[in-house]
């Protein structure tokens, strides 16, 4: 039998990597074991069950959304995203370049073109301001992601899409619970995405929620969710018996992983705090050192909110990031580059990308590291890391 020292030691990963100082350590901060134990001595493992409608509850309050609907993924949820929009072949949808590979390849399964537009040198978010000139009558959505959980210029993307009458669906992997002028990022768009990832802040393994802002897409999304089915119906007793009705595919997660992450969601200050403290930490002991050596730290706008995601520092060139990354393993410490532009990937180049065609995200790909965030990053691990890059020279 697994006593309970060995299932935290197993639940937060250790010794999993070779660095001494990983770049992610997944951790527990609540009752996540007790609850899946209860979650499995309840007999109800498979989706949808009373952990799932609590987490569901706590985010619909919390956020102020129509609905909110636990996912397998962020992925699936931007895939539930396109169904929900009717995306057809031929459509397109605005997306950043510099974002994962799920913000486009969503709509991309549906037949969708992506076009990528640049992002802002500040924030590293969509442009704004490019939106009016990628626009035609083909244009169904903009995906804008809010990176780092630092919110994008909603005020111009939302005004911008809606006098095209274009959707929006916001890609939120990043930012669950941050703000964009005191509003939750995700409850701007028609839809919105989150990811509870293991790298996440708020954390199940693999998960993620689809968050409805415009009661139109409520029903329809219970029954993609549900393999096409109106099983969710059912359930609430509306319907005698369930049958195929429309598209859809398996999206809801087991309720053991909706156990873990309630408990995460119910810990959701404290997580916020502890990354708000290691995010200061490392702002305050970088930023003489940046400032002497030409690299950038984040740039967070002051009506913005941040969710405390992540740390990255923006080198002079690819070069000194190459070398600080290099120089950082040999001291077992293990910081990483981000994400590679969409529009130079093999699948972009097919969708019509070329190099130049984003300068900003090409620039900040090839420069741009993330240092080691986790909730159990220690003070003294921290400084070590900090103390290891003062010391290097661009
Ligand atoms: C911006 C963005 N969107 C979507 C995803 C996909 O999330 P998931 O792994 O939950 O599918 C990621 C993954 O990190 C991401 O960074």
């Amino acid at each position: 039998m697994l006593d309970s020292s060995s299932a935290v030691r197993r639940a937060t990963g250790t010794p999993a990597s070779r660095y001494r100082i990983q770049f992610n350590k997944p951790g527990l901060v609540g009752h996540e074991l007790t609850y899946i134990a209860d979650a499995i001595l309840r007999g109800h493992s498979a989706g949808d069950g009373s952990y799932t409608s609590r987490c569901h509850e706590l985010l619909e309050k919390e956020l102020g959304c129509c609905r909110a609907l636990l996912t397998t993924s962020c992925t699936h949820a931007l895939e539930m995203c396109a169904l929900l929009l009717d995306i057809q072949p031929g459509d397109e949808v605005i997306v950043p370049s510099f974002t994962f590979v799920s913000t486009a390849n969503a709509f991309v399964l549906r037949g969708a073109k992506p076009v990528f537009a640049d992002v802002r040198p500040d924030t590293l978010n969509l442009d704004e301001t490019l939106l009016e000139q990628f626009i035609t009558p083909r244009t169904k959505a903009i995906v804008p992601v809010h990176y780092a959980g630092v919110g994008c210029e909603m005020d111009v993307i939302l005004s911008t899409a809606e006098r095209h009458g274009i959707k929006v669906v916001e890609d939120n992997a990043h930012g669950l619970f941050a703000r964009y002028k005191g509003k939750y990022l995700g409850t701007f768009g028609q839809l919105a995405t989150q990811s509870f990832h293991e790298t996440k802040n708020v954390i199940c393994g693999e998960g993620g929620a689809l968050i409805i802002n415009d009661p139109l897409y409520v029903e329809r999304a219970d029954i993609i969710r549900e393999k096409g089915t109106n099983r969710s119906r059912f359930y609430r007793g509306e319907v005698d018996k369930y049958s195929w009705v429309d598209v859809g595919s398996s999206f809801l997660p087991s309720d053991l992983l909706a156990a873990f992450l309630l408990a995460q969601l119910e810990k959701y200050e404290e997580i916020r705090s502890t990354r708000q403290r290691i995010w200061s930490a490392y702002a305050e002991g970088l930023s003489e050192w940046a400032c002497n050596s030409g690299v950038s730290l984040p740039h967070i706008p002051p009506h913005v909110e941040q969710s405390y995601h992540m740390f990255y520092m923006l080198m002079p060139s690819l070069d000194t990031r190459t070398r600080l990354i290099n120089q950082l393993k040999a001291r077992g410490i293990l910081a990483v580059f981000h994400y590679v532009p969409l529009h130079l990937s093999e699948m972009g180049m097919r969708c019509g990308g070329y190099s130049g065609a984003c300068p900003i995200t090409e620039s900040v790909s090839d420069r741009l590291m993330r240092l080691p965030f986790y909730n159990d990053l220690s003070v003294d691990e921290q400084t070590e890391v900090i103390e290891a890059i003062v010391a290097f020279q661009c």
